[in-house]
């Protein structure tokens, strides 16, 4: 994988950080997007304590949920570093609440940050994988996006939309070298997981047969052998890190 190029978006978040460094461990040139509001003060900080470890980032500004903000994205990406052959689509966001609750800016944020942006960001780097006759698109998808989750109504429709799209997009790219794939955690030990109240999480661990969170290195070693030259015969399959949570 030396000298690969991957843009992992939402990169500097709990998982996206693990895939980064992993990533780089295998010698890849890695561009983590970012979004924050525009805001780029967690970016720069998040990149300059990668660099003390070791880690050297780029970091690019990008809003998946809107089309022209991922192409100005990948622009910049692939004139500071080079034409990107590993895609991770990591970007999410939750508003859990029940549907008879549920705002309808809750729905639409969720179903634009978390499935439109797979479109917006695939759609700028696809015709130059064609091009190379290579590419690694990886979709980290959900446990939830399996079985669906109590308060989850948004997030569970935008995660098992991921999987429509990524057997669809497999088929069409096939036979040029490109791999498209998703990847589903469970439950993982990141910020994200840690905004569940402590009540409902608990219930959520016991139903966990190996009785904890994941780690997020877990999901990360997961997506570096599917951007892998190795995993070349898996493409629109799923991969479920789940802890046994869900068995399918
Ligand atoms: N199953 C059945 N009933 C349930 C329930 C469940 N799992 N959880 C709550 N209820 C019941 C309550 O007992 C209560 O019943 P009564 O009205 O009869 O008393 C009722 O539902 C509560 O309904 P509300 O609309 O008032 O719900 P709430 O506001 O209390 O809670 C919620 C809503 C905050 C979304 C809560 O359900 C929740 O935290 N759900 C978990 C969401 C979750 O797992 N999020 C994961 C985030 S991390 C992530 O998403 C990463 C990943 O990929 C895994």
């Amino acid at each position: 994988m030396n000298k690969r190029i991957a843009l992992v978006t939402g990169g500097t978040g709990g998982i996206g950080t693990a895939i980064c460094r992993y990533l780089h461990a295998q010698g890849v040139k890695v561009i983590a997007g970012y979004s924050h509001g525009g805001d780029n003060t967690h970016a720069i900080a998040w990149q300059k304590e990668q660099a003390k470890a070791n880690y050297e980032f780029a970091i690019v500004y990008g809003d998946v949920s809107n089309f022209e903000s991922c192409a100005a994205m990948v622009d910049e990406a692939q004139n500071k570093v080079g034409p990107i052959d590993i895609l991770v689509n990591n970007a999410g966001i939750t508003r859990d609440a029940t549907l008879k609750k549920m705002l309808v800016n809750e729905w639409d944020s969720v179903l634009r940050i978390n499935l439109d942006s797979v479109f917006n960001v695939t759609r700028q780097v696809i015709n130059g994988m064609l091009e190379r006759n290579f590419g690694r698109i990886i979709n980290i998808s959900s446990i939830n996006g399996q079985k669906g989750q109590f308060g989850q109504a948004n997030y569970s429709a935008a995660k098992a939309g991921m999987y429509g799209f990524t057997k669809a997009l497999a088929q069409e790219v096939a036979s040029k070298g490109i791999t498209v794939n998703s990847v589903s955690p469970g439950y993982v030990a990141t910020d994200m997981v840690k905004k569940v109240a402590p009540q409902v999480l608990e219930k959520i661990i016991a139903q966990i047969p190996v009785g904890r969170l994941a780690e997020p290195e877990e999901v990360a070693r997961v997506v570096v052998f599917l951007a892998s030259e190795d995993a070349g015969f898996i493409t629109g399959a799923n991969i479920a890190v789940n802890g046994g949570q869900h068995m399918y």
